[in-house]
């Protein structure tokens, strides 16, 4: 082999090896996905009433999430997909490296979030969106809608999840921001459920 074949056989082994280790990169990104959307619907746009839709959330939201889950700081609730094993959000986390909870969060961030098609009391939510405005939209702003908001998307996701998550945040035993807790705690009981109409309401 002279010098140039060389050159040569070398560009064709290292060319191979980019795209094998690209390749085994993107496959194990896929499978993840493939498993989170066995929960929560294809490419994050959940289908059924407990699972939340994550498609369109802010990158780094989500890392913050996730990071939730696997640190055991905010609760999880057991789930079985049909056909699949039941597990929680938890120990789904608690398997992840930094790495992959980086690499899956940007994965959904690209996605598109569709709003959930649901019935709703129209005269609730018009209550429910007086008090949005004056103790959420600051950081929950275009009515939940925004994601750049790194506050989850509240707007257009399913009842029986944010009915779940307001329970937990209001009792304590999911623990959020103080800022946050603090506007909680200035809504009335009777006002919850029109807050829940008022963000399904958006679709
Ligand atoms: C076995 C079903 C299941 C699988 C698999 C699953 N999830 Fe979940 N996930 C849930 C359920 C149920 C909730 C809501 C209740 C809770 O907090 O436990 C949830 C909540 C979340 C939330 C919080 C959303 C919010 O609005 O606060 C994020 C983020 C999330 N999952 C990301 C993922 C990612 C990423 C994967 C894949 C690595 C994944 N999930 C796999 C069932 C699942
Ligand atoms: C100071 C900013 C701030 C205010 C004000 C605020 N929130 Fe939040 N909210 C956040 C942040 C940040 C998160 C995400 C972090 C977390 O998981 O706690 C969040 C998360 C939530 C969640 C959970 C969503 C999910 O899918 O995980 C709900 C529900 C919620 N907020 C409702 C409200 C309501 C209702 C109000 C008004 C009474 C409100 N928030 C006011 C910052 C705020």
């Amino acid at each position: 082999m002279n010098n140039k074949q060389r050159v040569a056989v070398f560009g064709i082994l290292s060319s191979i090896c980019v795209v094998f280790s690209g390749s085994v990169f993107a496959a194990s990104l896929s499978d993840m996905a493939k498993e989170c959307d066995e929960c929560h619907g294809s490419n994050g746009n959940s289908t059924d009433d407990k699972v939340p839709s994550i498609a369109g959330f802010s990158e780094s939201s989500m890392v913050d999430m996730m990071e939730q889950y696997k640190a055991g700081d905010r609760p999880a609730d057991k789930y079985k997909p049909s056909g699949g094993e039941e597990t929680d959000m938890q120990v789904i986390a608690k398997d992840m490296s930094d790495k992959d909870i980086n690499a899956i969060s940007a994965h959904y961030a690209k996605q598109t979030f569709k709003p959930i098609k649901q019935d709703f009391d129209a005269v609730a939510a018009k209550r429910g969106a007086e008090v949005h405005d004056k103790l959420c939209e600051k950081c929950h702003s275009e009515g939940g809608a925004n994601a750049d908001d790194d506050a989850a998307i509240l707007a257009g996701q399913w009842r029986g999840y944010l009915e779940r998550q307001f329970a937990l945040i209001t009792s304590g035993e999911r623990e959020t921001t103080k800022k946050m807790k603090k506007k909680m705690k200035k809504v009335k009981d009777e006002d919850i459920q029109p807050l829940i109409e008022f963000y399904i309401s958006k679709q």
